[in-house]
């Protein structure tokens, strides 16, 4: 990492400069080399990757039928072996149908039995009927990559819209960087010195108001935990999820894990009130906390940050997983976001400095592109379908409100490869233009570039 005091120069040289679009620093072939993929193998020490053999059932919420009319506001949770049913004793009539339940034997075999017959519904479950009656883990959603990051003019951000838009546009999957600062979890990415997204607390405050303002939807939030070889843990999470108010939506699963086919189908999550799945990547215990999923138990990913077009679908985490495992038991991420690797040791000379990742934002139209063409989101969604028999679970991008052939070319691939059409506006509450997002992003790019270079220069 750079020191310090470097990347408080680069703050200050990004703020000031980053809106100065005649910079005239020229950026020599040295300084542009930013030739390694700063993809660690994730298998070093610190990480720790729980084994997914066995399972364990939570009793408590094991077989549990919901099914309900509801209206706009109505909730309910039923205890076991009951079937619970929110009336709606107002306007609303739609149908919200839970679909099949879920037994369990005494060692947390499952199988399923069919409820009463199933209304028609017409209430949208993520924005579409016929999501209601599937698994959660039967769909394809979007997901913002670090979705808090929309700092204009900083090259660090990911995305241009900010989380209550995303989620407005259709976006069902937030991720991001999480930091560990001074007793508290911040969003930042890579340093809290570089970009500076504000608490998670508040992020997660975002999440809460949006939650209640659409008592439809079904989010999934996965936590990147930064700090996690410093010791970090879940434990470190909690004092946040139950300020921001969000611990009330949380799911916690039947299973530990929980197998793909064992999931609830949207309805259910949406009548039983529990619409938050929370995931985080490393150090987090189920036993201790349980609305806190595991992420590589339950689901696996993809290469993270490519900075190769080919977005190969293989699986890079959980490290040492099998192909029949993957196939059967987990859900999974295609990560979709090219990047720029900056080699910060080409420029400050020092070999051991670790590259930064940043958008490479000036092809983000092509990146994000429904097509299936080489390199495009729509073609890595249709290669990964061959590859393991069903489509990927989240498709992780970054600027989702740019592409080809125009904005909204994210959800139109998550529609085709959900069997359902996408006809909603795109993308952002206000005019914003969305053409507008590369070129900013660029000369913030070009920014960066300077302010290292500038850094570098005051440190010799
Ligand atoms: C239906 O909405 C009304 C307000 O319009 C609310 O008072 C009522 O509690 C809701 N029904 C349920 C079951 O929540
Ligand atoms: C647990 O499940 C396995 C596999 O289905 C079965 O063979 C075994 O008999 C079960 N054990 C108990 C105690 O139910
Ligand atoms: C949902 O499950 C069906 C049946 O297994 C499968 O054909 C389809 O590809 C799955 N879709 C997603 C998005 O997982
Ligand atoms: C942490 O505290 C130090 C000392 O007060 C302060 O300089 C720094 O900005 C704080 N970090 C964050 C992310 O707020
Ligand atoms: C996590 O929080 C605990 C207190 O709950 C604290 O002792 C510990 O230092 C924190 N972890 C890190 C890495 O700071
Ligand atoms: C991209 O990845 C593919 C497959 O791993 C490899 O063959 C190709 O050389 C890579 N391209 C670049 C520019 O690194
Ligand atoms: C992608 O966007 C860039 C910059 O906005 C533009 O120059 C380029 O022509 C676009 N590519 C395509 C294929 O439309
Ligand atoms: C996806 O598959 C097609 C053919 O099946 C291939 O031409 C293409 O290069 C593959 N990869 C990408 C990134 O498009």
């Amino acid at each position: 990492m750079l020191p310090g005091a470097l990347w408080l120069l680069c703050l200050a040289a990004i703020s000031t400069r980053a809106l100065d679009t005649t910079d005239a620093v020229s950026l020599t072939g040295t300084l542009t080399t930013a030739s390694t993929v700063a993809t660690s193998d994730f298998t070093g020490s610190g990480y720790t990757y729980l084994t997914s053999t066995g399972q364990r059932t939570v009793s408590t919420l094991a077989t549990t039928v919901l099914t309900g009319t509801m209206n706009e506001t109505a909730t309910s949770s039923g205890g076991s072996d009951s079937q619970a049913t929110a009336s709606s004793a107002s306007q609303s009539v739609t149908a919200l149908v839970g679909g099949a339940a879920t037994t369990s034997g005494a060692n947390g075999t499952a199988s399923s039995t069919t409820s009463s017959a199933l209304a028609v519904n017409t209430a949208p479950c993520n924005n579409y009927p016929e999501f209601c009656n599937r698994k959660y883990s039967n769909i394809t959603e979007v997901c913002a990559h670090n979705s808090a990051f929309s700092i204009t003019n900083n090259a660090a951000s990911n995305q241009q819209l900010t989380i209550t838009q995303q989620l407005n546009d259709g976006v069902r999957m937030l991720q991001g960087e999480t930091h560990w600062v001074n007793n508290t979890v911040y969003s930042c990415h890579s340093s809290c010195d570089l970009l500076n997204a504000g608490t998670w607390q508040s992020e997660l405050e975002t999440i809460v108001s949006w939650l209640e303002q659409n008592p439809l939807d079904v989010v999934t939030f996965l936590i990147v935990n930064s700090n996690f070889a410093a010791g970090t843990t879940v434990t470190n999470y909690t004092a946040a999820i139950e300020a921001s108010g969000i611990r009330q939506y949380l799911y916690e699963p039947t299973y530990v894990p929980q197998h793909r086919e064992q999931w609830p189908t949207l309805g259910e999550m949406i009548l039983s009130g529990k619409r938050v799945v929370m995931f985080m990547d490393y150090n987090a215990d189920q036993t201790t906390v349980p609305y806190v999923l595991d992420e590589f138990t339950h689901m696996f990913e993809t290469p993270f940050s490519p900075t190769n077009q080919t977005f190969p679908c293989t699986l890079q985490r959980p490290p040492g997983a099998t192909t029949a495992h993957a196939e059967a038991n987990l859900m999974y991420i295609a990560n979709h976001n090219l990047n720029l690797a900056i080699d910060v040791g080409a420029i400050t000379g020092d070999a051991s400095a670790e590259s930064i990742l940043i958008p490479q934002t000036s092809t983000i139209n092509i990146t994000n592109g429904a097509e299936n063409q080489y390199g495009r989101l729509g073609a890595m969604s249709d290669n990964c379908t061959v590859e393991w028999n069903r489509p990927p679970t989240f498709l992780l991008v970054d600027y989702y409100n740019v592409g080809l052939p125009g904005p909204g070319s994210v959800f139109e691939v998550a529609a085709k490869a959900n069997g359902v059409t996408y006809n909603r506006q795109c993308c952002g509450a206000s005019s914003t233009s969305a053409a507008a997002a590369a070129p900013q992003a660029r000369r913030s790019y070009v920014a960066l570039m300077a302010a290292l270079v500038f850094a570098v220069v005051l440190t010799r």
